[in-house]
């Protein structure tokens, strides 16, 4: 089945409002080729998601949150809800970042609650996955991202399955300049579909995979022309908007 192939730069801790704005101009002047075959979206860091929004209203660019907490308000000094995100201009959150779990203490359970609030919100989650050097080395990937799979994604329907992106980030390959090699992204990928059939039926078949890890315009197109990969979660080649960019020509077909 053929998906819109999905791409989203995730900023992490860079760029101030300006810098954010300065560099948005130039990825929507540059997006004319992609708009409307790729899907594309931005997750800045929160003091620049609303300024971007705005900018950003009317063109194909999206805005996608870094985190959400799951509650809807209250006393929960420094988090931010999915409703403010939503208010804010976003479209997407991102939710279970590996950064998020292993410097933050984020567990399965928070990652699932994360995502059901910005379900209940109107924003599509994407929810991250992926093992250690240490687990990969011990043969135990695939078992490590079903869980956090099953977990992350516990007692979602059809419906809201349909609306989830996977991403699927071996710790190992971010910041690191270590891309999985196609062949074993796609096995993971292949798996996550699977359990996702279990999960969702038939809605597995429309929803995206992401890869993410050291995505570069040199290994973009190879890693995202395999049949369940199906766009990129991009870290530090999404803040120069040529190298964005040239990624999202890669999702191209
Ligand atoms: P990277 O980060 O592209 O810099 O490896 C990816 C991510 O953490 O989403």
């Amino acid at each position: 089945m053929a998906r819109t192939k999905f791409v989203c730069g995730n900023w992490k801790m860079h760029k101030t409002v300006a810098e954010s704005l300065a560099l948005v101009k130039e990825l929507v002047a540059g997006l004319s080729e992609a708009a409307g075959k790729v899907q594309v979206a931005v997750a800045p860091p929160f003091t620049a998601l609303h300024p971007v929004a705005q900018a950003l209203r009317g063109s194909a660019l999206e805005v996608s949150g870094q985190d959400v907490f799951w509650e809807a308000q209250g006393a929960f000094t420094g988090e931010v809800s999915a409703t403010m995100l939503a208010e804010a201009g976003c479209r997407h959150g991102i939710v279970g970042h590996s950064e998020r779990r292993q410097l933050f203490g984020e567990t399965d359970e928070g990652v699932r609650k994360k995502a059901a609030a910005l379900l209940a919100a109107g924003l599509s989650p994407i929810v991250c996955v992926g093992e250690t050097l240490a687990e990969r080395e011990a043969g135990r990937t695939l078992e490590v991202v079903e869980r956090q799979v099953r977990k992350g994604l516990a007692g979602f329907g059809a419906e809201q399955l349909g609306r989830i992106t996977v991403a699927y980030e071996p710790v190992w390959a971010i910041g690191t300049g270590k891309t999985a090699t196609t062949a074993q992204a796609q096995e993971v990928h292949a798996a996550i579909r699977g359990i996702l059939r279990q999960l969702g039926g038939a809605a597995a078949d429309a929803m995206r995979i992401q890869y993410g890890g050291s995505v570069k315009p040199d290994n973009a197109r190879e890693l995202m022309s395999q049949p369940d990969v199906d766009g990129a979660l991009v870290g530090g080649a999404s803040l120069k908007a040529k190298d964005f960019l040239a990624i999202v020509k890669g999702a191209l077909r």
